[in-house]
């Protein structure tokens, strides 16, 4: 077993990673503080793992609160049934939440334990890569509004975070890829030798290779950790972290949640934050062709949809969180390695990135 450290003074917290861990009461029980305890997860996650982390919680006096599978329940009413669960069951405030599934139930339970009688403690078992990677790191939680991703939440970190890797084995090869596309991003923000390991290593992380699996979640929780540490409500580094996701979140709101993937529209946002940056003259062409290839090796979409027109992408974006007094903040790479945020570019540039011709792009960097 790995165990990372997210450094927040008094909220500091760990992040285990290993295989069945799921397995291990005593990693649990450490930071289970009362006797109750609500597990939240999903109709695919709870027949896959929520018997065996019952059995780890044995002692404890466990609800689970089962809720429906996808992106479109990552709402106020799924929310809603949490605290239904909780206040039938009686929960009181030294209660524990636990989110056992991907980023959906972990941005989500996250948030009820922050709401929950003003604030319970809360761990997170996330069972996908992205959340594994991403979403159960740094203490975003929160729901989708139909006007938007993501648009109501709260910071609220967990107590530990608790990576099982076994628990990979039983996910959809496209929901892994979509974790994949978090991965890189790590590279293209802040390690850039990383990307030559995973050019190297993406067979073995597609095919599940347990050790390539576990060093990719640690160095990316380390990098995770890293950023969350420094800037943990976003006033600075913290935003690179969302590298793609304006362009992302575009292409996920025009298409309704879940038809895409966050990952998916990650990686085709990148796509496009890599060739606005070689418009800007930042990135040669053959490091932009290096990230979109990486992120085609890794079986991610890297053309965003034929359909969506520049004016679409726009009003989207214009309604992403990272707008501040009107001018719109993007995640830009300065170098591969090196992220910037940035609202200082020539307009033409935006408008031509919107207009570019990504079928071609993504034909020449494979010749
Ligand atoms: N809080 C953050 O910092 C942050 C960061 C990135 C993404 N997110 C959020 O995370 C969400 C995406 O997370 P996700 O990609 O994990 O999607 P998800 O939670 O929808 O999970 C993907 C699918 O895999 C299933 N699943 C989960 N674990 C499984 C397993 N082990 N075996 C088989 N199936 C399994 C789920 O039931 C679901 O159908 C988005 O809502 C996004 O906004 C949050
Ligand atoms: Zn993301």
């Amino acid at each position: 077993m790995q165990t990372l450290h997210v450094e927040l003074g008094e909220r500091s917290y760990p992040i285990y990673i290993g295989a069945g861990l799921l397995t291990d009461p005593e990693l649990l029980a450490r930071h289970i503080g009362g006797r109750q305890v609500a597990v939240v997860t999903n109709e695919t996650v709870a027949p896959l793992y929520l018997e065996t982390l019952m059995r780890s919680l044995e002692g404890f006096k466990v609800a689970s609160i089962v809720l429906p599978d996808g992106e479109v329940f990552k709402s106020w009413e799924t929310l809603q049934l949490i605290f239904d669960g909780l206040l039938t069951a009686r929960h009181d405030r030294r209660t524990t939440i636990i989110a056992l599934g991907g980023g959906v139930i972990g941005d989500m339970a996250g948030f009820a334990a922050a709401c929950y009688q003003r604030g319970v403690d809360f761990i997170q078992v996330p069972t996908t890569l992205l959340s594994q990677v991403d979403s159960s790191v740094g203490g975003k939680t929160g729901i989708n509004h139909p006007l938007g991703k993501n648009m109501i939440g709260a910071f609220y970190q967990p107590k530990a975070v608790l990576i099982d890797t076994a628990s990979l084995r039983t996910l959809p090869e496209r929901e892994l890829s979509a974790g994949l596309a978090e991965v890189i991003k790590y590279g293209l923000i802040c390690d850039e030798p990383f990307l030559a390991w995973l050019e190297e290593n993406m067979p073995a992380l597609r095919a599940l290779d347990g050790a390539a699996l576990t060093y990719a979640i640690e160095r990316s929780c380390a990098a995770k950790a890293r950023v969350v540490g420094a800037d943990e409500r976003e006033s600075g580094v913290r935003a690179t972290l969302n590298l793609g996701h304006t362009f992302g979140h575009a292409i996920e709101t025009e298409q309704g949640y879940g038809v895409w993937l966050h990952g998916e529209a990650v990686a085709a946002g990148t796509v496009m934050a890599l060739e606005m940056s070689h418009r800007l003259g930042w990135l040669s062409a053959p490091e932009r062709d290096r990230g979109v290839r990486l992120l085609q090796a890794a079986g991610l979409p890297v053309v965003p949809p034929r359909d969506m027109t520049p004016e679409r992408f726009l009003e989207h974006m214009a309604v992403d969180k990272k707008v501040l007094d009107g001018q719109m903040r993007l995640v830009l790479l300065k170098h591969l390695g090196e992220a910037v945020v940035t609202a200082d570019y020539p307009r033409e540039i935006l408008d031509a990135t919107l207009r570019s011709d990504y079928v071609a792009l993504t034909q020449s960097s494979n010749s």
